[in-house]
């Protein structure tokens, strides 16, 4: 039994984890329409947020359509493995390349990538989405990513999700041979989920569509 006094300290640095995290949201498993998603494997995914794969340095790929649910479970994971007090660190992929870029220009560089590298978990959320700057003088996007990639390899977990096929991720971030190195590292241990199933967002779209329509009074005029 854990007195009042160390309890609330303990939630005080779950807190401070998640804000230091770079999770904006708190998804979570409980809020997750499994029915919605019938191909995605429920159990496969519990099984991950136990988290013994963070703990066994594994790492996790995720990829499917937009709006598939990658980004809720990849999250929902995260604030899993900030509450059993992991380091975790979450960015969107072009965003965590844009702090990487940044790090370049003002010379924090080192200090930034050492920061990514040291997080017990990462999750690089949304390799593929938006565009990645193609900057003159300045090394590809592979090669940042294969630097942070290349550093956690077998010493840390890394968690991604792709809206594009992995074969696409070469030309997205502008290297073939490093982009498939980073998958070569990727893939040595880990699990890969595709989710294969429709779109949540379309359907909260069709619904408030629906929902629009039907609070429209009898006698208004139609759109
Ligand atoms: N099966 C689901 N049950 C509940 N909410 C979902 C489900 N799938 C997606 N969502 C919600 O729909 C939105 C889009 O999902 P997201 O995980 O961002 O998709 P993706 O990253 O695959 O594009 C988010 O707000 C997410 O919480
Ligand atoms: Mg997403």
């Amino acid at each position: 039994m854990l007195g009042e006094e160390a309890a609330h300290k303990l939630e005080h640095r779950i807190e401070r984890r998640i804000m230091s995290s770079g999770l904006r949201e708190r998804k979570t498993l409980e809020t997750f329409d499994w029915a919605f998603q019938p191909g995605l494997d429920k159990s496969l995914v519990l099984e991950l947020a136990r988290l013994d794969f963070v703990r066994r340095h594994d790492d996790l790929v995720v990829t499917g359509k937009s709006g598939t649910g990658k980004s809720h479970v990849l999250q929902a994971i995260a604030l899993r493995a900030c509450q059993q007090q992991m380091t975790v660190r979450y960015a969107r992929c072009v965003d965590l390349l844009d702090d990487l870029y940044a790090g370049l220009a003002d010379g924090t560089y080192p200090k930034r990538l050492r920061r990514w590298a040291a997080a017990d978990l990462l999750v690089i959320d949304d390799v593929g989405l938006g565009q990645v700057k193609k900057r003159e003088d300045e090394p590809t996007a592979a090669h940042t990513l294969f630097n942070l990639v290349d550093r956690r390899h077998a010493r840390a977990a890394t968690a991604v999700s792709s809206n594009i096929k992995l074969s696409a991720w070469g030309k997205y971030l502008g290297d073939t041979t490093l982009a498939a190195a980073i998958l070569d590292r990727l893939a040595m241990h880990a699990v890969r989920i595709d989710i294969d199933g429709p779109s949540y967002r379309q359907l909260v779209a069709t619904e408030r569509a629906k929902q629009r329509g039907a609070t429209l009074p009898d006698d208004s005029p139609q759109p």
